[in-house]
């Protein structure tokens, strides 16, 4: 078996290095960005940290601040409109997941011929092409889409959470601030952190796991098993902060080059149909799929628990495996996850649209990876177990 591996060209990580976003541009010959962000991070001022070094060294940046939480197509639309409006060379996407997946699927949708849309790129399209290069600066830990070469972009006409894979959505340079995380509140840190696990987890069991993206995986198990709780209860904790960004990028590039399975297949669809914050819905789901899979890849997820820090080499893999399943419910519990039901979903609402999710988790083949490859009846069967 071959491994292909992707990375950006360069990532510039420590406390400070936003200040440095216009050295990086110029490393490339880039001086003409439109910086995508979304409307808080505008009112707030938080796009200044971006956009004030830039200002400093001659440049003219220009904002396009529409994102939307889990970006619509429309919204692309209009990203791409915004683009060829101005002479840009780059595009930079400022902000968590959403602004950072609107910024690569403007430059793959502004590459495309006339006529196409977003959904003719959804996998197992490949979207290896970009109108121009993305910078990415992730201001939560995180999505990691600074490091990956997927963006995730919602169907409007028929509410999916497409999956888009290819070279054009890997960014050319990344820029990783843990000080831009200090003023996340704590429910996001809580959900972006758990999306970050889970990445590292589905990256590890993956069916496509290699050797090269399990060191990643395994790298990022350690700091956020060990910082998560931390940065959570102490937002100002620095050690805690740069060990979570740090990590979210690494488990970003290990799913980038191996995959998430079960539980992003199961997750997209929730947080289409019931705008659930993608790593909330992941946390909701994160116990139950673990433990449908455990037995088919219990060594993995044994080494996985020793990583996190709840078990110990000591431990057998039963040992272990039990731990992980405890761990990973005591920590939905700390972090306040609510159930499908306690989030305010109605049951008769949920029920209903099982078959539908069911399907669409299947379709973004996601699940195919999954150390156990579950029917659409048994996806069905986790949808109702995690609901209550
Ligand atoms: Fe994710």
């Amino acid at each position: 078996m071959t491994a292909t591996i992707v990375s950006p060209r360069l990532m510039r990580i420590g406390g400070g290095s936003v200040g440095q976003i216009a050295e990086v541009l110029g490393l490339f010959g880039l001086s003409r960005p439109l910086v995508v962000t979304d409307p808080w991070m505008l009112s707030s001022g938080t796009v200044e940290r971006c956009l004030a070094p830039l200002r400093a060294a001659g440049l003219a940046p220009q904002v396009f601040a529409e994102t939307v939480p889990d970006p619509t197509d429309t919204v692309i639309e209009a990203g791409v409109a915004a683009f060829r409006a101005g002479d840009y060379d780059c595009l930079i996407g400022f902000g968590g997941g959403s602004p950072m997946d609107t910024a690569k699927a403007i430059a793959i949708l502004a590459a495309a011929g006339p006529g196409q849309k977003m959904r003719d790129f959804k996998v197992p399209a490949q979207a290896d092409k970009a109108a121009c290069p993305i910078l990415c600066i992730p201001t939560t830990a995180g999505t990691g889409s600074e490091a990956t070469r997927f963006t995730v972009i919602t169907d409007t006409e028929t509410d999916e959470k497409m999956l888009i894979a290819g070279l054009g959505a890997l960014p050319l340079a990344a820029i990783v601030d843990f000080e831009l995380t200090y003023s996340v509140p704590a429910r996001t840190t809580a959900d972006t952190g758990i999306d970050s696990l889970t990445h590292a987890l589905e990256a590890y069991v993956s069916k496509r796991a290699n050797p090269h993206a399990d060191s990643l995986a395994l790298s990022a198990m350690r700091l956020i098993g060990r910082h998560l709780r931390i940065a959570y209860h102490q937002p100002q904790n620095a050690a805690a902060r740069e060990s979570m960004m740090l990590g979210a990028m690494q488990a970003g590039l290990a799913f980038s080059n191996s995959s998430v399975a079960l539980v992003h297949g199961m997750s997209r669809p929730i947080g289409a149909h019931f705008h659930v914050p993608h790593g909330l819905s992941n946390a909701m789901l994160l116990p139950a799929v673990t433990e449908f899979g455990l037995n088919d890849a219990l060594p993995r997820y044994a080494e996985a628990a020793r990583a996190i820090g709840v078990a110990t080499e000591e431990d057998a893999d039963q040992v272990a495996g039990s731990k992980l399943l405890e761990e990973l419910r005591a920590l939905n519990q700390e972090l306040g996850v609510p159930t499908p039901k306690e989030y305010g979903i109605a049951a008769g609402t949920w029920e209903g649209l099982l078959p539908l999710m069911a399907k669409q988790a299947l379709a973004s083949g996601s699940p195919a990876n999954n150390p156990r490859v579950p029917t659409e009846a048994e996806i069905i069967a986790l949808y109702r177990k995690v609901y209550a």
